[in-house]
């Protein structure tokens, strides 16, 4: 079978065009629902799907913010501290609504009617309804081209026990998390199967 293979060539293809072909082929991506508050104590909330594991000792996550520090990066560099949130289909059109594009003298969480309850171990709020958050000390950020990525250290992770199975960890059908796919498209909970790792 002959099918036709199409090639973009990222050198001859508009940025903008470039950008949506990778965020739809880098799919499903997690999101990091990240939580922090600015130095002049306004607290902040908004999605962002950039977002993975850094490393695992010390155990660091990093999220990228497209064209500059948005609120969230500046934040997060500006205090040194934030929260990632994991985003539940039930919390998805509040992650949403947090993502317009609000002043940095707004509180999002009062913009987008999101209940917050402090973190635990850093200085900033989470979503209330999230059922685990990640709570980060800024380990470093970056500049990446257009972008500033920003790495944080995971202090504490909070988890709601309904999630946890008899292993300790988040159950991914019980923590049923929502994903970002290329346009506007959001990912639901997808099947899973088991496979051992070969040695
Ligand atoms: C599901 C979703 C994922 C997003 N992921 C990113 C991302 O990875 N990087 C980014 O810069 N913006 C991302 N955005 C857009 C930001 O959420 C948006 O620019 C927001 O206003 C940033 O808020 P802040 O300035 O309070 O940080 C995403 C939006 C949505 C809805």
């Amino acid at each position: 079978m002959n099918i036709e293979r199409i090639v973009r060539d990222s050198s001859n293809t508009d940025p903008g065009q470039f950008y949506l072909l990778l965020t739809a082929s880098i799919v499903p991506r997690p999101i990091a629902w990240v939580s922090s508050r600015s130095a002049a104590g306004v607290d902040n909330v908004a999605p962002y799907s950039f977002f993975s594991v850094a490393s695992t000792a010390p155990p660091i996550i990093s999220f990228t913010s497209v064209g500059g520090a948005k609120n969230s990066a500046a934040n997060a560099i500006e205090t040194g501290e934030f929260v990632v949130n994991v985003v539940t289909e039930s919390l998805t059109r509040k992650a949403n609504a947090s993502s317009a594009g609000f002043d940095s003298d707004r509180d999002e969480f009062v913009e987008a009617d999101i209940a917050s309850v402090p973190a635990e171990t850093v200085n900033c709020l989470r979503v209330r309804d999230s059922p685990v958050a990640l709570e980060c000390r800024l380990h470093r950020h970056l500049e990446v081209g257009n972008c500033v990525v920003v790495m944080g250290e995971v202090v504490a992770v909070t988890l709601d026990a309904s999630v946890v199975a008899e292993d300790g960890l988040p159950d991914f059908a019980r923590l049923a998390p929502m994903s970002r796919l290329g346009r506007q498209e959001w990912g639901l909970p997808s099947r899973t199967i088991e496979i051992d790792r070969p040695t």
